[in-house]
Order: C-alpha cells, then structure tokens, then sequence
C-alpha cells in the first residue's frame, strides 16, 4: 500500500467540491497541501451536467429581496428546511455569482448588459443566473480555470475511494484505488470535504451520470455518521423519454408548456397562479396524476409521458436561451423541439437529503466537513427549489473552504495513521471482493435494484409497495454476497469499481426505504398514498439514520425555525 500525505483532502471535485478547493488555495497559498482526489477527471464531475441556472437575489430595485428567497425556499421544502440554514445561504450566493463573474464566468446577459435571470419554479421573482441552458459547465470551468492558477495541491483523477477512516470521533484518512497503477493508496490528512454530490443512479429512469453512486453517503454511513432525511428524493419534472436526459426548468421558465393527450395545460388545475413553475415535487405529481388516468401519452417500457411543448416561443428564443436543449431532442429523439413537443415524465433528479452536518458544513467527527449535495445542511427540507442546488455548492463550497482554512491554523498536527483500518480495507477490496467467484452477476443486481427503486420508491408510495420494496432489496443483498467478479486484474477495473459502487447502492436503498416508511405522513417530495397529508405533530422533524450491526437505526431532530410557522402550501 502507498501512504501519501497532505493537510487538506477535498473527497469529490464537483462543483462544491472544486469552489472549496479554491477558497483554501487562495488563502492559505503554499502553507497547504490538498489531494484533490475524484474517481473521474475533473471536468467530468456531474456538476457540468446543471443545466438551467443559479439562483441568488441580483434585482432589489426590481422587487427582488432575501427576505423573499428565503420565504420561497422554505415554503417549498414543505416547512422542513433549517431556516437559519437558509439565511444563510440567500445572504450568501449573490457573492458568489458575483466573484464568478470576476472569474470569467460568461453569464448569460440583459441587452443592457446586466447579467440575465430567468423565472424558475417556485421562485416569486425570476432568480435563476444561467450561462444559456450549460450554467453547470461554465462553473465548473471557471473555477477549474482558476484553480490552475494554484500550485498548492495534487490531483488523484480517476482514483476511486473505497472509505472513510475515522476513529475516535476523528478523521484520519481514506483509502482509494489508483485506477490507473492499480495500486491501493492511503491517503492522510488533518481535514476531509465530502463533496461527491448525489446517489441517483440508484434508480432506473434518472437525470445523472452513470458515475453518481453515492459513495461519499455510503462511506459516511459506514464510517459512522449519519444520513439526515434520506427518504426525499426530488424527481425533476422533466426528464427526456426513454433517456431520462434532463429537459431544463428552464425551459417553463423560458415559457414552455406541459401539455396531456387532450392538449390541455393541465397545470391550471393543480396550480392555478405558478402553472409549469410549480415547485417540482407538485408538478412531478400532476404529471403523474395525468398519466395515470389515462391522460399521458404511451411510451416504451412504460415510460408514458406527457408533452413540454416549446414551439410557441419561437427559433431564435430556443437558439438562444436553450441551445443544449434543441441539440440533445435532435441527437436522441431526432425531434426539434422549434417545430414538436418533447416528451418528457418525472424523473429521479436530486437527494434533499445526505450527511449530517452543521450550518457550517462541519461533521459529527473532528477535522471532517461536507458540501452540495451530498450534504444535509438541510436548507431544501422536503423540497428543493430548481437552482438552489448550484447556488449550495457555490455557498457551502465557500464556507467549508473558510472552516477548513481555520481549521489548518488551529490544528496542525497530522493524526496518526489508520494502519489497521487500511490494511484490512485493503484485504478486503482487493482480497475478499476482487477475490470473488460466485455465481451471481453483480451488473444484474444493480440493474434490478435501480428498478425496484423506480417501482417502490417513486413519485408515489405506500407502506405495503415500500415493506415489498425492503423484501426484495433484502433478497438482492443476500445474492450480492455470491457475486463473481470476472476481472481479476488490477489495472483500470472498472469490473471492481462497478461492484463497490454497486454495494454503496444497496447500503443507501436501505437507508432510504427504511426512513420512508417511518415517515407516516406526505411531505414535499415524500408523497405517501396511505398518509396523504402532512403531519406537523408527529413530522415536523428530521430523520436520522445511524448504521446499526443489524441495518439503519433511526432517530430524529427537530427542524430550526426561526421565522415563519408551517402553513399549506399554495400555488
Ligand atoms: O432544470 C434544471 O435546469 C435543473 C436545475 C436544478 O436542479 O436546480
């Protein structure tokens, strides 16, 4: 096993992960030395895939107000998002449209030059800063681009962790396969960022690359700590069928429609006044109403879909403001969006949920931190709101890297190393899992458990479909016990990769089930069909879920509600 050292491991180089990185190397120049460690390149971070915008409060003579983000966010996360969290955050991100502006980022721009914002769902005011319909792209190049300016940290690119080390309540480093040499590493370090963004491929139908795995949540949870309310996952109103590609909001919020067999903006009856700029979790399930009476459109495995119709905005709106969009319906469906409608369904898009953590970002171990999506802050609640999601990772990238730098002036000794901890995860990753000769194919397994979690976990749900749900998923673990692993070799394998990703799937499976059906009661993006409304006597609270020796333990903490009382929510 190699050792490597440094003072600061940035754990994923997405977005959150990339902004923090910055903060630390700007400040603390040569003084430091960071790993910049990802299973991918950098600029193949998810993050590029962000499609539609950041939002941030840019137009106060215009009506515009934090106040008012804030007010949005929290009635959208269905009255469970930590409102000082959110304080926070809307203070925080129109800085951070700003610097990367400085940055070179080319935001989208007003004739007047003004930088551009459009209406995005559930926002009373248009707040959504867009780079056209690539927004995700252009800061991730901005903020790689301005790392490179910086001397002070190595890369680990396609270098794939396998877990977190923490004992005695603090972190000591992680240990990662080197895809490329084939050796095991262990990497120390006096600080940890969890950046690694989400666990969407744990479903079927999903706007995210095939990378997001969830293994910064599975190592965590491993490692210890908790997963605060992992039972709400967003579905995204407006995921391309059959590929699940990701139709901007930004489309509605260019003026697009969604549209049943009838031809009818059916939006008018679910939310007369925001219409398709309905908060997601309302729009997903109109849709879905729609379709399941008989409304939708058939489509190929069962993938009916209804229609988001663009063609009254006109070629050069769509040229424009949604370039992305008209080209992938041209690669995919070889439809043009100028002149058809797309077809499009909910779609598995963003955990609300993740690893526990304080406002600052800072974890229940020393010296261990975590930002974007793979954190619970939790400032979306139930609910997110489109664009806050971009703006988070900017916000607490920014944050973290502050919290780190204070940390490296105050704590500059290096822990001891985990020898034990990593000798045996190597034993393990590279003895018991590469060594692996059963009969079952792991690629199945994962196959079948992304579709049990778009048949029981999806828009909809109930106590009996969920309690199925567990039954299967118990059976899958069982066979993912008598796997075989058919590249024996060392070098780039991604046979093994697939594996530990797909063992970091099962973990959260079970993580998410378990706290949705103890959570008897529908919230934001936890629509329950046998407890239809919301329930702020027993469930106005977070979900913690602890691994236990025999599966998830859950417990709760309450919600930080500093302004406004829960009322319904309408639209
Ligand atoms: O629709 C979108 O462009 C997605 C944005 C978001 O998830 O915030």
């Amino acid at each position: 096993m190699i050792e490597k050292t440094h003072d600061v491991i940035i754990f994923g180089t997405g977005l959150a992960g990339l902004r923090a990185a910055v903060e630390i190397a700007r400040t603390l120049g040569n003084s430091v030395s960071m790993a910049m460690v990802s299973k991918v390149q950098i600029m193949r971070a998810h993050s590029v895939c962000a499609e539609g915008g950041t939002g941030a409060v840019l137009r106060p003579e215009e009506g515009d107000s934090l106040q008012l983000h804030a007010w949005d966010t929290v009635k959208g996360s269905d009255f469970l998002a930590d409102q000082d969290a959110v304080d926070l955050f809307v203070e925080t991100s129109p800085k951070e449209i700003k610097l990367l502006d400085h940055w070179g980022l080319p935001w989208s721009r007003d004739p007047d030059g003004r930088i551009s914002q459009r209406p995005f769902g559930g926002h009373s005011f248009p707040r959504a800063t867009m780079a056209a319909d690539k927004t995700g792209f252009f800061e991730m190049q901005s903020l790689y681009d301005e790392m490179l300016r910086h001397a002070n940290y190595e890369r680990y690119d396609e270098v794939f962790v396998t877990s977190i080390i923490i004992e005695d309540g603090q972190f000591k480093g992680l240990t990662a396969y080197d895809l490329m040499s084939g050796e095991c590493i262990l990497l120390r370090g006096k600080a940890l960022l969890i950046a690694t963004g989400g666990l969407g491929n744990l479903y079927g139908f999903t706007t995210y690359s095939q990378t997001v795995t969830g293994d910064g949540q599975a190592y965590a949870y491993r490692a210890g700590l908790n997963l605060e309310d992992p039972e709400f996952l967003q579905f995204h109103p407006t995921g391309l069928v059959p590929s699940g590609i990701l139709m901007t909001e930004g489309c509605r919020g260019e003026g697009g429609y969604l549209k049943n067999n009838k031809g009818e903006r059916f939006m008018e009856k679910y939310a007369a006044k925001f219409m398709e700029l309905a908060p997601r979790d309302i729009v997903s399930r109109s849709e879905m109403t729609e379709i399941l009476e008989g409304r939708g459109f058939p489509g190929p495995e069962g993938l009916d879909y209804v229609h988001l119709d663009l063609t009254h905005l006109g070629a050069d709106r769509i040229n424009h403001a949604l370039p992305l969009i008209r080209e992938v319906c041209i690669k995919f469906l070889d439809l043009d969006p100028i002149k058809e409608p797309i077809p499009v369904r909910p779609v598995a898009h963003y955990s609300m949920g993740g690893v526990e953590c304080d406002l600052r970002g800072a974890c229940k171990a020393r010296g261990v931190w975590a930002a974007g999506e793979v954190a619970c802050v939790s400032m979306h609640g139930a609910n997110r709101l489109g664009c806050n999601s971009t703006a988070e990772c900017l916000v607490w990238g920014d944050i973290c890297g502050q919290e780190i730098v204070q940390f490296m002036k105050t704590h500059p000794v290096l822990p001891p190393a985990p020898k034990a901890a990593a000798e045996a995860e190597e034993k393990r990753v590279f003895g018991t899992v590469l060594g692996q000769n059963g009969s079952e194919n792991p690629y199945a397994i994962r196959e079948e458990l992304r579709t049990l979690m778009d048949q029981h976990m999806g828009v909809y749900r109930d106590g009996r479909q969920m309690q199925e749900g567990l039954l299967k998923l118990a059976s899958l673990r069982a066979r993912f016990a008598n796997i075989g692993v058919a590249d024996k070799g060392r070098v780039y394998n991604s046979n093994l990769v697939n594996v530990l990703e797909t063992e970091n799937l099962l973990d959260l499976a079970e993580a998410m089930i378990t706290a949705a059906l103890a959570r008897e009661e529908s919230r934001g993006g936890h629509a329950r069909r046998d407890f239809t409304t919301r329930d702020d006597v027993k469930f106005l609270k977070h979900t913690l879920v602890k691994k236990g020796p025999k599966g998830p333990q859950l417990d709760y903490k309450p919600v930080a509600i500093t302004h406004w009382k829960p009322v319904e929510r309408k639209y």
